[in-house]
Order: structure tokens, then C-alpha cells, then sequence
């Protein structure tokens, strides 16, 4: 299930369609890889009640993918008829305009490998238990999944005006890392959150984080670092906050903030919303 090519990516791209979309194959799927992906399931499945928000864990009870490789097309059945997404398997990393494109057809491309043992804890490229475990199940809502639509039609405008890098800042901040507010207290929604073993409590519960109000232009143009627990989080109110923000055009956002040195991944600013221990409070009244 995985290899190299000259691009660097793990993966087998070599039997892929136009579309890099390649056929699951699960059959080719070990016991020991299914095994592993029990006990990652249930190392993440047991952390999901205290740290993920209600939409989430409602969604991955109901779907009950623990005990091995979940098979996409059966996940699929019930996908499509909640809210007409549905997986596509891809041998990993797909190039933007192509992953904008599928998001912009309520496509979600899953990678079909999974990680080696000794990644358990930490990988780097996304693999089947990321994709699957950390996606899939915010697809199910309904309001989220208009805005990762809105996402692959605003990615492939995005492109055309040179501005991906704002645009991926967006979706790191948000729909791999993204907090929420709700009445149990500050939980997640973010993919790269809820499927790794670490930051999953780190970023409710370690005082060390910022935790920042969503500010739409304040995260388009925040940096962000990708081999650590994250140094800042934005949290939405609801998941209708994060479609309507995100509904204008963002052409006039792009140009203004193309002339604008980035912030900091550490950065706090005197217009922040800063939560303190789930509290939020504006550092100027
Ligand atoms: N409204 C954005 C635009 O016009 C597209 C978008 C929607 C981007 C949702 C991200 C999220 O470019
Ligand atoms: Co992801």
C-alpha cells in the first residue's frame, strides 16, 4: 500500500485516473493493518466524549468504523443520502486545483494507506486514519459540509488569483485545527485534531496555546507551523458563524491583504478575542 515516486510523496500514483482517484482495494488490506487501525480508533474513540464537539462524536457513533479498514463505499451509502458528499480514494496528497475540485463536488478524497506502527503517535503526510477518522465524520453535518463545498469553489478561484496561500491558512485554522465555543466549554472540530493522540487535549487544556475568536482576515493572514502542536487556535461560536463569514467574495480580501507582512503563528493582537480558560474576553474593552 505505500511507495515512493519522484515527487517525494508516499503512495502509489502509478495506476491512478485523470482525476487521481484510484480504487480502494481493501481487499489488499493486512490483519496487522486492520489491527492497527483498531487501536488507533480506540485510543482516539476514548478521547472523543471530553474533547470533540457534540456534531462529531454524534456522527462517529453512529457510524461505528472501530473495528478495522472502514470500506468507503459503505460509508458512502450512508454519506450521500445525509448530505450528498461522498469518498473518493486517492493514493495520498493530490495536487490543489485537483482537491479543490472534488471538494467543489462534495467529493472528500481519502488516502487508502495507512500509517507503519512506529508512526502511532505522529505522522506527517495525512494517511486512511487521518482522512477517514478526523474528516469523514464532520461531513455528516450539514452546515459544515456546505462550507467545505464553498471551500473547493472559493480553492479554485483562489488559484486563479495567485492567493492559495491565504486560502490554505483558512482551511488549516479551521477545518484541520479549528475549536469551538459550547455550553460543555471550548472542544474541537479540526481533522488534524481529532486524529492525533497529543494535541487532541493539549489544545483544550494546556494553558500554553492562544485561543483567538475566529477572525476571518486575522487568519488568512497568520502563518502556521506544521511539525508542532499548534501555538494558536480560532474558535468559531457555531458552525453557521463559520459559512456566513466565509460566504462574500473574497477577491477584494485577497488584494487587501497581498500588500500585508503575515502575522506570526505565536501572535496576539490588541484587537484579539482572547478566550482565558474557555472565557472569552477582548484585551480592549
Ligand atoms: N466566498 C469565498 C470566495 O468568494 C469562497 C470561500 C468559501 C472560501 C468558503 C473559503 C470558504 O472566494
Ligand atoms: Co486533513
Amino acid at each position: 500500500m505505500t511507495g515512493e515516486t519522484q515527487h517525494g510523496l508516499r503512495g502509489d500514483y502509478s495506476r491512478m485516473r485523470p482525476d487521481y482517484t484510484v480504487d480502494q482495494d481493501w481487499e489488499a488490506c493486512t490483519p496487522a493493518q486492520h489491527d492497527l487501525w483498531r487501536r488507533l480508533y480506540a485510543r482516539q474513540a476514548a478521547l472523543i466524549p471530553d474533547y470533540a464537539c457534540d456534531e462529531f462524536r454524534d456522527a462517529l457513533a453512529a457510524l461505528d468504523f472501530g473495528g478495522g479498514i472502514p470500506r468507503f463505499d459503505a460509508i458512502n451509502r450512508k454519506l450521500r443520502p445525509a448530505t450528498q458528499w461522498e469518498l473518493v480514494a486517492v493514493p495520498g496528497l493530490v495536487p490543489d486545483l485537483v482537491f479543490f475540485d472534488h471538494l467543489a463536488h462534495r467529493r472528500f478524497p481519502v488516502t487508502v494507506w495507512l500509517r507503519e506502527p512506529e508512526e502511532f503517535d505522529y505522522i506527517v503526510e495525512p494517511d486512511v486514519f487521518h482522512d477517514f477518522f478526523g474528516h469523514v465524520p464532520m461531513l455528516f453535518n450539514p452546515v459544515f459540509a456546505s462550507y467545505m463545498q464553498a471551500y473547493g469553489k472559493g480553492g479554485i478561484k483562489a488559484h486563479a488569483l495567485g492567493a492559495i496561500e491565504m486560502l490554505a491558512r483558512l482551511y488549516w485554522y479551521t477545518v484541520e485545527f479549528g475549536l469551538i465555543d459550547t455550553p460543555k466549554g471550548l472542544r474541537t472540530y479540526g481533522a488534524g485534531i481529532l486524529s492525533s493522540g497529543g494535541e487532541i487535549n493539549y489544545c483544550i487544556e494546556s494553558p500554553e496555546p492562544n485561543r483567538i475568536g475566529f477572525d476571518l482576515l486575522r487568519i488568512m493572514r497568520t502563518l502556521y507551523k506544521i511539525d508542532t502542536f499548534q501555538e494558536t487556535y480560532f474558535v468559531i461560536r457555531d458552525f453557521e458563524q463559520l459559512f456566513e463569514a466565509t460566504a462574500p467574495d473574497f477577491t477584494g480580501y485577497y488584494q487587501m491583504l497581498k500588500g500585508a507582512e503575515p502575522y506570526r503563528a505565536s501572535a496576539v493582537l490588541a484587537t484579539d478575542r482572547v478566550y482565558h480558560r474557555g472565557i472569552a474576553t477582548a484585551r480592549r474593552a
